[in-house]
């Protein structure tokens, strides 16, 4: 199968697109033909008035992609306007998009509630879906691993495809497979906060910071607030710490925390650090990999450059197709 999917720069990232998204490519890496880029034309459809915000941020996320394990000898990685024949088949695509299938898109109103401090009433933004089917389909990926809100950007995508298979092929004859969602399951980590993780709420883990910063977070993060003193027994539902259990700790030590809690039998502490231990067995081989990476970023920049010709080698061959099949053999 070959797979595709992307990721906009926004940045250093934190535990929760480690656990939430970055260990499902791993897996997905390991078996099938996998295409991972970074979406910087994407941001820039919400991000258009503050262009430096891509530069300052593409590299440190796929330092961090690089550090998880994300393995350039296993898939190809790459930045998005490296390979401008995503630009080209987006506006081959926009001459066949009817407005309404662009304007019943959920993300597209919801993000404009939103964001309101920015005016996404852009030809551009309105095109989001449309250019990330583009970005699927020159790659004729077979699926797309996304979060619960990029479904619809597939069914979209989809569409796009059988539209253009409809207009411009026999039947029988597609040029473009219609992708799957590869559904990847809600984050079971939420920030420290117990909301979801997030930069905007402060609320979390980055993978590039130092241990002593995120044990620090740890032992203040809040626990079940019925917790006052430490004789006062407490329930791990009720707190955020548990839900790092449920992922980090052992059936004996969840027991262990479950009986301690409720019967004040250990202290807020004592639970944190038994998840911590755990934690730091996780993030210290990320972060010395993070740190040597960062400490060759010419190597770093060759397998980008790398991925993006082998890409740039793979949209072509689908533009040579789209081309053909809208009769531009004309062209000198
Ligand atoms: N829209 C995606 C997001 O915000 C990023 C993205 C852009 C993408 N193009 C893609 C994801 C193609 C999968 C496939 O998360
Ligand atoms: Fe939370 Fe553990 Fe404290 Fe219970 S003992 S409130 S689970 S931190």
């Amino acid at each position: 199968m070959r797979i595709l999917s992307g990721m906009r720069p926004t940045g250093r990232l934190h535990l929760g697109h480690m656990k939430g998204v970055l260990e499902n490519w791993l897996k997905l890496q390991r078996k099938h033909h996998c295409f991972f880029f970074a979406a910087d034309w994407h941001a820039l459809t919400t991000d258009y008035a503050n262009p430096g915000i891509v530069r300052d941020t593409i590299w440190d996320m796929l330092v961090d992609w690089l550090a998880v394990g994300i393995d350039p000898e296993q898939c190809v990685i790459f930045i998005q306007s490296e390979v401008p024949q995503h630009a080209e088949l987006h506006l081959l695509f926009s001459f066949i998009t009817p407005l309404p299938w662009l304007e019943r898109v959920p993300t597209y109103k919801d993000q404009i509630e939103q964001l309101r401090e920015k005016d996404l009433g852009t030809y551009g933004f309105l095109g989001y879906p449309l250019l990330q089917a583009a970005d699927i389909l020159i790659y004729r990926a077979d699926a797309v691993p996304v979060g619960e809100d990029q479904v619809p950007h597939v069914e979209l995508t989809r569409e796009v495809a059988r539209r253009f298979n409809h207009l411009y092929r026999k039947p029988g004859q597609p040029l473009f497979p219609e992708p799957e969602s590869l559904l990847m399951p809600a984050a079971k980590l939420p920030g420290l906060d117990g909301r979801k993780m997030s930069k905007s709420y402060h609320n979390t883990i980055e993978l590039s910071e130092t241990w002593s910063v995120t044990e620090k977070k740890v032992k203040t993060m809040p626990t079940d607030p019925a917790r006052v003193r430490r004789n006062d027994p407490g329930t791990p539902e009720k707190c955020p710490v548990w839900a790092f259990h449920k992922i980090y700790s052992t059936e004996e030590e969840q027991d262990w925390v479950r009986h301690g809690c409720t019967t004040a039998g250990i202290g807020c502490i004592d639970c944190k650090m038994c998840m911590l231990a755990h934690m730091k067995e996780e993030l210290e081989p990320v972060r010395d990999r993070r740190t040597d990476i960062s400490a060759h970023m010419d190597d770093v920049r060759d397998v980008v450059r790398a991925g993006n010709e082998r890409a740039r080698i793979e949209a072509e061959r689908t533009m040579e197709k789209v081309r053909r099949a809208l009769k531009m053999g004309y062209r000198v």
